[in-house]
Order: structure tokens, then C-alpha cells, then sequence
């Protein structure tokens, strides 16, 4: 291990900025490996995780150039069933996971050119993934829109509940020995040319052999984190509705519905519980998370076109997160240049899915100081260019 376990009181082997469910299930498993660890965060559980859908979408949100962190989605996904199950089992909390599915559907011929670019780079990858007529799409999903000229069916992408999991995280955490500090981290601690620990606001300091930064969209602008080594990491605004299904709809779709409608896109992702839940925004308009009518309107015309039916619905909730946003869409794990601070952040359209290889990854990094072969196109070092000056 790298810092003692036995270190004296307020003091730390490892300290967690930030309580979204990467600082969580960063902080759960350490614990897990017997080091001693704090989680600083006002308010645990909440962050983007708490805005978004839970599309646990590895292969139906493939982008071109991204096959590298197509690996890692994947390698996710494959850990999400027992990772799901251990944290069920560890705290009597349903995490919401449901392996139902995903149709991902084309409405026009433009549309319709773009999902077959995606269908051919989902089977050039390996995929499993199978082209679907407009009339098998509405036989698996009757509720879609006559209009609906083909689609791309894809049983590997599943869905879990976010707020559930960061639930069931802030659970294990406490359970597992993780102390929680509900105070905004001000600025990161430094001396001898390492990171120390985090002073919080109203002036208390933790002290910690590691501290792990993973603040989200506010990673990037800790106060404190050495110019060349702050993660450069943006908030990317998502808006997102919430419908509910009334029993006598039920059941109103089997699985995660999505289309680039005209070149936007938007997802249908139907809960076991009858929400339903419809995304997402991607805006560029920095700390910004009011929720517009602008995008209500967008976001409700588009999936209306797709499943005419949810105007039916009640809508009980409207709201934005800050996806955080890294220059090339993926995370950055591991150590940084400054010793004993590391970033667990970046995760950008992907934290939830990364959720599980993002806890086991900084786990074994912490413990033995190795980052896992899975994880290594995904050091922070990889921005670290410019010449810097760390603290003395
Ligand atoms: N992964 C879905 C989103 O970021 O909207």
C-alpha cells in the first residue's frame, strides 16, 4: 500500500473529492481494500449521475475515432451485472439495472443513411447488431411511430437507475468504513511537492496520503491543482424530462428507444417502476443549467415523432446537469504529474456506464500504484504536454 492504514486521526490513506458515483464507488472500493478513506462532497450522491437517463449504451452510442474507449465501455458492461449484484448484496438496495435492450431507430432517409453508417461500424467493430425493417421495429416496439423506416437492434445495451446506484454507493461506502465530509472541497493541499489533502469550506483540512479528484465538470477549476496538471475537463449541459406511465399504458416500451431525429438525437429509456425517462440536450454554455423551453420543446418533439403516444403522459420532472466533458470524450484515471493527487474524472456521456472498471481501476492504482492495462490510454498524462511547475 502506499500510505499506512494506521495513520492518526483526520488523517487519511486516501481522500475523494467529490461524492457523484465515481467519487463514490472510488472511495467504496479502496475502503474495500483496507485503506483508510474520506469523501468530501456537500452533498454525496447527487451530481450528473442524478440528472441522467442510465443508458448503459456501449454500443449504441459508438462514435467514430472512439473505438479505444469503446474497449473500455465495453469491458464495463461486462462487469455491470456482478457489480451490481455484490452492491446489492452488500446493501439490501435494488439498483434498478435491467438488461432489456436497446432498438436505436431511423425516422427519415437521411437519418436513416446515418444509422447504417453507425450499423456498419458497430459490425466493422465486432458488434452484435442486427439491421431491423421499419415493420420489425414496431412489431418489438408497437408504440413506435408508423413512420419509422428501420432500425438497429441491439440486446447487449442495457439501463440501470442512477439515483439508485449513488444511492446504494452512499450506502456501501458507509458501510465499508468511508468517511464523509458534506463540505465543498475549496482548494487541494500541497506540500514537498505532492499533494496533502483538501482544505474544505469553513476552513477545515483533511490530510491524506492520496487525494483523488473527482469532481465532475468542477474538476477542472480546483483551486490549488497546479496549472499543468488541472484536468481539462468542461461542463457539457444536458437537459432531460421525466414522463411517468400510468398502469393502464403499461407496458408502454420493452426496452431503450433512441433516433437521431433530424440530426438531433434523443432516447426513450423506459423504467421498470413506469418512469420514463427522455434526453438528452448537449450544450455547450458552461455553468448554465437552466432548463429552457427551448429544450423541453426540442427534446418532446422529437421523441413525440418518434413515439407519438407520450403526449399522453405526465411529465413530473424537468431538469439540466453538467456532463463533464474531456477533449477526447474520455475519462482520465490515474496518476497525475503531481504526486499523490490522481483525477477520477472526464467521464463525460459515459460516467454511469463506467462506473464499475472506474472503481476497480482506481482501486488496484491506489493500493499497488499500477494502472490496470484496461486503463492505461486513459492517464491523465496523456494532456500533460506543456511544460509546468509544480509546488515545492
Ligand atoms: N449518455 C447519454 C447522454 O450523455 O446524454
Amino acid at each position: 500500500m502506499y500510505a499506512s492504514s494506521t495513520a492518526s486521526p483526520g488523517t487519511y490513506d486516501v481522500l475523494v473529492v467529490g461524492g457523484g458515483v465515481i467519487g463514490l464507488v472510488t472511495a467504496w472500493r479502496a475502503a474495500q481494500r483496507g485503506l483508510r478513506t474520506a469523501l468530501a462532497d456537500p452533498a454525496p450522491g447527487g451530481g450528473a449521475a442524478h440528472v441522467a437517463a442510465g443508458m448503459l449504451a456501449a454500443v449504441t452510442e459508438l462514435h467514430y475515432g472512439e473505438q479505444t474507449l469503446l474497449a473500455l465501455n465495453l469491458e464495463s458492461a461486462r462487469r455491470y451485472p456482478a457489480f451490481t449484484a455484490e452492491l446489492e448484496e452488500a446493501t439490501g438496495r435494488d439498483t434498478g439495472y435491467r438488461a432489456c435492450g436497446t432498438l436505436a431507430v431511423a425516422l427519415d432517409a437521411d437519418d436513416r443513411a446515418h444509422l447504417r453508417e453507425l450499423h456498419a461500424l458497430q459490425r466493422a467493430c465486432g458488434l452484435d447488431a442486427e439491421w431491423l425493417s421499419g415493420r420489425e421495429c414496431r412489431r418489438l416496439e408497437p408504440m413506435l411511430a408508423p413512420g419509422v423506416r428501420g432500425g438497429v437492434r441491439v440486446d447487449g445495451d442495457h439501463q440501470t437507475d442512477p439515483r439508485r446506484l449513488a444511492g446504494a454507493l452512499l450506502t456501501a461506502c458507509e458501510r465499508a468504513g468511508v468517511s464523509f465530509h458534506r463540505a465543498a472541497v475549496i482548494r487541494l493541499l500541497c506540500a514537498g511537492g505532492r499533494a496533502t489533502g483538501a482544505e474544505l469550506a469553513g476552513g477545515e483540512r483533511l490530510s491524506a496520503g492520496q487525494t483523488v479528484l473527482a469532481a465532475g465538470s468542477r474538476s477542472g477549476a480546483l483551486a490549488g491543482v497546479p496549472e499543468g496538471v488541472l484536468p481539462p475537463v468542461r461542463p457539457v449541459k444536458g437537459q432531460i424530462l421525466r414522463l411517468r406511465v400510468p398502469a393502464a399504458y403499461a407496458p408502454f416500451l420493452s426496452r431503450t428507444v433512441r433516433a437521431v431525429v433530424r440530426g438531433c438525437p434523443v432516447y426513450l429509456v423506459p423504467r421498470e417502476n413506469g418512469e420514463l425517462v427522455v434526453g438528452a440536450t448537449t450544450e455547450e454554455l458552461g455553468w448554465d443549467t437552466t432548463v429552457t423551453a427551448g429544450g423541453v420543446y426540442e427534446l418532446l418533439r422529437d421523441a413525440h415523432e418518434l413515439v407519438p403516444g407520450i403526449t399522453e403522459l405526465p411529465l413530473v420532472e424537468t431538469l439540466a446537469g453538467l456532463r463533464p466533458g474531456s477533449p477526447d470524450n474520455a475519462p482520465l484515471l490515474g496518476p497525475t504529474d503531481l504526486p499523490g493527487l490522481h483525477t477520477a474524472t472526464g467521464h463525460h456521456r459515459n460516467g454511469v456506464l463506467l462506473t464499475p472498471v472506474t472503481g476497480d481501476v482506481m482501486a488496484e492504482v491506489l493500493t499497488t500504484g499500477r494502472l490496470p492495462d484496461e486503463a492505461r490510454p486513459f492517464s491523465p498524462r496523456r494532456f500533460a504536454n506543456a511544460p509546468q511547475e509544480l509546488p515545492v
